[in-house]
């Protein structure tokens, strides 16, 4: 009797444990070629993560996620929060892409992401004067179709509209940007009126890239030789995550709200494009995060349990590198949906990986190279310069997997991903008679020469028929 309730007792307790109660991941499809929805819906509930981050409302992503129980957080783009000043537009938005999907069997929508750091100083204030009017239109649209008691409005924010003035550098002095604080104000005193959560975003290898200075041990969680001690609390803050985070928390303390619910909509580590991006660097940064999530310690200033959103699931190929070469390779999952390395979600620091997508599959094993035998090579930087502007060649660069390729690599590793982003169509591999396809797989010590998948097509297909059936028939009813 004893042995098999003291058995039943650690398998019940084994369930409870198995993952991070509810992470998050960010769901971004700025990819070449996406994998359908419906697999990445499945990888995700093969690993059990219960909410998902998206950037907009994408109908075939939503139609995926329909029945699945998996929490949605939708957005809008920062192009879109313009239009979104005018209430009828921002009724709209809610009434298609909210409240359609609220019925049974439908996408559980909890919150609506309204822009995405548009308040980043490289943005040149471009949104200050949109930012605020959308996110009360989408709030009052959400409350007046009877929805905002379970769905918030809130803004996804850059760590950078706050910061500790220059001679107290420490989390206790934590305030809102000087320029922005009226509005950040406004902001925080009607997300807090609509019981809406603030959202950050923390980047500790954003504070190391660029800035030798950084005390490189302090990004990670396994402790900084040297804490930074807090010169208004005395706390010592042994990684950048908490420092940061309870610069929030005193932020929102000055202004009076030091109580208010803080998600963390972003946070991560890539694995390519600097010399900090690389997979041993992720491996360490998770699987410290994990584990400290897992114990719902939250940090010095604020205890308990933090929603948080990875970032991100996939890596994706039609990023923007503006921010730097690393900004198509955040994802824990590369972007074919295999894992990179050993994360266990369960925060146990077990060392195992997490389950890839399923049944995915690949165009032809066929790769583009340069043709050794080619004679006038005097149009070679001008091909490579074209086959790179329209793919992806980050992994080339300083401190990435392929940069100790030779001049003919170079050529071949550009001619190749502009050969997969063209689907291996011929006509894309002859750049003016410099390049040759290949059978064999010309891949180089731990540089991949990758072979695309399929592009999604036909399989979200059925799909999305099945969600705009849905909206028909939701439209039908409420006619
Ligand atoms: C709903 O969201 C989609 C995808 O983000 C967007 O293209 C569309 O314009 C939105 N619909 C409305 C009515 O605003
Ligand atoms: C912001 O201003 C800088 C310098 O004037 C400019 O290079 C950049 O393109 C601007 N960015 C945006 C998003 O407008
Ligand atoms: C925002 O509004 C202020 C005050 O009306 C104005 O001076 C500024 O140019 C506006 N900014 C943008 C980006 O429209
Ligand atoms: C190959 O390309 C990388 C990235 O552009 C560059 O740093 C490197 O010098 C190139 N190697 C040769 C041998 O040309
Ligand atoms: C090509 O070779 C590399 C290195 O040996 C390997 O990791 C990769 O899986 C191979 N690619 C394919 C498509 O077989
Ligand atoms: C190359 O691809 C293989 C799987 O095909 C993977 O195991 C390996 O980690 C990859 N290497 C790099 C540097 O991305």
């Amino acid at each position: 009797m004893y042995s098999s309730w003291c058995l039943q007792w650690v398998l019940f307790v084994g369930l409870l444990g198995t993952y991070v109660h509810g992470l998050g991941v960010n769901w971004g499809t700025q990819a070449t070629h996406k994998l359908p929805p419906k697999t990445v819906v499945q990888m995700l509930k093969d690993n059990g993560i219960t909410k998902v981050k998206l950037f907009d409302a994408d109908q075939s992503t939503m139609s995926a996620l329909a029945g699945s129980d998996i929490e949605v957080m939708v957005a809008i783009p920062n192009d879109q929060l313009a239009v979104m000043t005018d209430y009828d537009r921002a009724k709209k938005w809610v009434s298609k892409n909210v409240t359609v999907y609220n019925f049974n069997g439908g996408v559980k929508i909890k919150y609506v992401a309204v822009g995405n750091e548009p308040f980043l100083t490289s943005y040149n204030g471009s949104f200050i004067n949109v930012t605020f009017p959308a996110l009360q239109n989408i709030q009052n649209a959400l409350n007046e179709a009877g929805a905002g008691n379970s769905i918030k409005a809130t803004v996804p924010l850059n760590a950078d509209v706050y910061n500790s003035p220059v001679g107290q550098e420490y989390p206790s002095s934590g305030r809102f940007r000087t320029d922005i604080n009226d509005l950040m104000t406004q902001i925080v005193q009607f997300l807090n009126k609509n019981n809406a959560p603030f959202t950050v975003n923390i980047y500790p290898f954003l504070s190391l890239y660029g800035n030798d200075n950084f005390p490189f041990d302090y990004a990670f969680f396994d402790g900084a030789p040297q804490p930074v001690v807090d010169k208004g609390t005395g706390i010592q803050y042994t990684n950048v995550f908490d420092a940061n985070f309870d610069t929030l928390v005193s932020a929102l303390k000055a202004v009076g709200l030091g109580d208010m619910a803080i998600i963390v909509g972003e946070v991560g580590w890539p694995t390519e494009g600097d010399k900090n991006a690389n997979i041993g660097n992720a491996y360490r940064f998770y699987n410290g995060l994990l584990p400290r999530l897992a114990s719902n310690r939250g940090t010095p200033l604020r205890s308990g349990y933090i929603e948080v959103y990875l970032f991100g699931l996939l890596d994706e190929d039609a990023k923007s590198i503006a921010p730097g070469n690393f900004e198509r390779h955040w994802g824990i999952f590369r972007y074919d949906g295999q894992p990179k390395f050993a994360l266990d979600l369960s925060g146990q620091g077990q060392n195992k990986f997490l389950t890839g997508a399923q049944n995915v599959e690949y165009l032809p094993q066929k790769w583009c190279m340069f043709d050794p035998n080619a004679k006038d090579l005097s149009k070679l930087a001008d091909n490579i310069n074209y086959a790179c502007s329209n793919s992806d060649c980050t992994a080339l660069g300083y401190g990435s997997s392929c940069n100790g390729l030779d001049a003919n690599g170079n050529a071949s590793y550009a001619f190749n991903m502009y050969f997969q982003v063209q689907n291996q169509d011929d006509l894309a591999c002859n750049f003016q008679g410099l390049a040759m396809v290949t059978a064999q797989n010309i891949s180089q010590a731990n540089c991949n020469f990758t072979i695309q998948i399929k592009a999604s097509s036909s399989s979200s297909l059925g799909l999305t028929l099945v969600g705009s059936v849905s909206v028909i028939l939701l439209t039908i009813l409420s006619l």
